[in-house]
């Protein structure tokens, strides 16, 4: 898009006073528009989906050996939104805070994967976690994980250092103050974040609040969790608690 269009569209999606809107797009309506096209444009990979990840996120959270007590992976929602949106948004390098079991990590690189070149992950945990989290899928030629033991802080900086800049950061840990001005340098206007434990006072709002404070996503809409009859599409009776920051430059009018 234009550059020109671009700025239109994110002057329009800052707040403006009720009265002068016509039509508004809050979290919840952008939800519903961005899970729909996810879900009915990759109708085709329904069947990858079924067949590859969701036996092998199912097994992880079956696992024993793979559990702490202290923690949990994502749900079977989340896990299908991460996949939809990583596949539509096709980056090459992605960030993650929170690798765990690794079910988050395969999703995303799953989708990515799909876009049929390489894939970049590097994930951090401060627990104890997989090495692994892309064991068990097939993905393009070049493709590698990093995990790395220590905090979001650690792999920022390390990130910053090589002048890394995110396709896509996935937060599924809490975000710390220092993160902060590395995340500026890591962030790009196009950069797609995801936010686990998007609901009541959870974490993701805590991240969500932390990022706009420091004017870190002022060229992004948030959208909400994708709404729990969108997964019935696809025959699941999941819910999700994922929500994203979309970059404004990635949404258009269009005229059909
Ligand atoms: C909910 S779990 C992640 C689940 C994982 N995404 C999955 O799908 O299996 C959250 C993890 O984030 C880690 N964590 C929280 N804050 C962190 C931070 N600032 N830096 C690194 N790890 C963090 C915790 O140790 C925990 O293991």
């Amino acid at each position: 898009m234009p550059k020109e269009k671009a700025t239109d569209l994110t002057r329009l999606l800052r707040p403006t006073s009720i009265e002068s809107a016509v039509l508004r797009l809050n979290p919840s309506t952008l939800s519903h528009a961005f899970g729909q096209q996810l879900l009915d444009g990759a109708a085709h990979l329904k069947p990858e989906f079924e067949m590859t990840l969701l036996p092998l996120i199912s097994n992880r959270l079956q696992d024993p050996n793979l559990q702490r007590s202290n923690s949990g992976s994502i749900g079977l929602g989340s896990a299908l939104s991460l996949f939809l949106a990583s596949q539509k948004r096709a980056p090459k390098l992605i960030g993650e805070v929170g690798t765990y079991i690794g079910n988050s990590a395969a999703a995303m690189g799953y989708g990515a994967g799909m876009n049929g070149h390489a894939v970049q992950l590097i994930t951090c945990d401060i627990h104890p976690c997989t090495q692994q989290p892309f064991a068990g899928i097939q993905l393009p030629k070049g493709s590698k994980t990093q995990v790395v033991q220590g905090s979001s802080t650690q792999m920022f900086e390390f990130l910053a250092s090589k002048g890394a800049k995110l396709d896509m950061l996935h937060l599924d840990g809490r975000l710390m103050q220092e993160d902060l001005p590395l995340l500026r340098k890591l962030l790009k206007a196009d950069t797609l974040i995801a936010l686990d434990d998007c609901e009541a006072d959870e974490k993701g709002h805590m991240n969500l609040d932390l990022l706009r404070r420091a004017s870190l996503i002022k060229d992004h809409a948030y959208v909400e969790p994708f709404p729990r009859q969108l997964f019935q599409r696809w025959g699941l009776e999941t819910r999700s608690v994922t929500g994203f920051l979309l970059p404004v430059e990635s949404i258009k009018f269009t005229r059909q």
